[in-house]
């Protein structure tokens, strides 16, 4: 039997197995597994792909840049992460959901931690420009039974498709972002503006890649929310406008049939929008 290979016969057919030798002892643990199995499919990509150093050179440069393009109102990371569809594929496995109650979607990188908390019927535009929207939701369980206090917590493009954390200098801090408390009867209303669809950011290097690449970058009209009370497994998720064109090719995969609701017009240029969120019990059970 010829003896293990050790580091000094480190090959094209064996580069994986010398990594995984490394951290043999530590294989239980998540961070050495989830490493050698990333290593595996790295030293497999580059087998087929047989980049040049200087090509190998460009893509640590478009990951550097990745990195540079971050800062406390810019995720890139996250848009990569969204645009790939990783995202998406880590709330499909984390958030199997019983029958019936709303599902998760991903959160995106325009979420602000901070939003105010505001009573029932505020607006949340502070500039006023857009179509007025009357939102009204319901809170309930799997039952059917109201959810009272939950937090709702909600963001949104502008008219223009654009976040407030994206403009800093042209929409007012906190604009179309807000914390409701859902009432006796689970309900919330607020009145807000409707938003428009956009593409995501292609001015940084994601985008730009993406859009060399040929991928549509256009997400559809929607309102985000996410939704949490005691007891209960939280959701974050969207609500799409039936009309938009585009609910087809959403740029991150968040569209889903449950989730795509009839804005109405109540009178020319007003809309309101009412749905119902149906919360599922935490594993732990029993509201607390
Ligand atoms: C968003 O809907 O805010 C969003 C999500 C993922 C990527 C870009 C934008
Ligand atoms: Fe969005």
């Amino acid at each position: 039997m010829s003896p293990a290979p050790t580091a000094l016969d480190f090959s094209e057919v064996n580069s994986a197995d010398i990594f995984a030798q490394r951290l043999a002892s530590n294989r239980q643990k998540p961070l050495p597994q989830i490493l050698t199995a990333a290593v595996q499919h790295l030293h497999e990509l580059i087998r087929e792909f047989r980049p040049t150093p200087e090509e190998w050179r460009d893509v640590i440069a478009f990951l550097t840049e990745v990195g540079h393009a971050c800062d406390e109102r810019r995720q890139e990371w996250v848009l990569l992460s969204d645009l790939l569809g990783a995202s998406a594929l880590v709330e499909e496995i984390n958030s199997r959901r019983p029958k019936g109650a709303t599902p998760n979607t991903v959160r995106g990188p325009f979420y602000r931690a901070d939003a105010p908390h505001l009573p029932l019927g505020a607006s949340i535009s502070l500039d006023g420009v857009g179509e007025p929207l009357t939102v009204s939701a319901r809170v309930q369980d799997l039952d059917g039974q109201p959810v009272t206090n939950a937090t709702i917590e909600t963001w949104q493009a502008n008219a223009h498709g654009f976040y407030e954390n994206q403009q800093p200098d042209r929409q007012p801090e906190f604009n179309l972002r807000g914390i409701f408390r859902s009432d006796k009867n689970g309900r919330i209303h607020y009145r807000t503006i409707k938003p428009a669809g956009y593409s995501v950011p292609d001015d940084g290097p994601v985008g730009m890649l993406m859009k060399q690449a040929g991928y549509p970058l256009r997400r559809p009209a929607h309102l985000h929310f996410m939704i949490k009370a005691p007891g209960f497994e939280t959701i974050t998720t969207h609500i799409f406008d039936r009309k938009d064109t585009h609910l087809n090719e959403d740029a991150i995969f968040g569209v889903k049939q449950e989730l795509v609701l009839d804005f109405q017009a109540v009178e020319i240029g007003e809309w309101q929008a009412d749905f119902t969120f149906t919360m599922a019990r935490s594993k732990a059970g029993a509201r607390a």
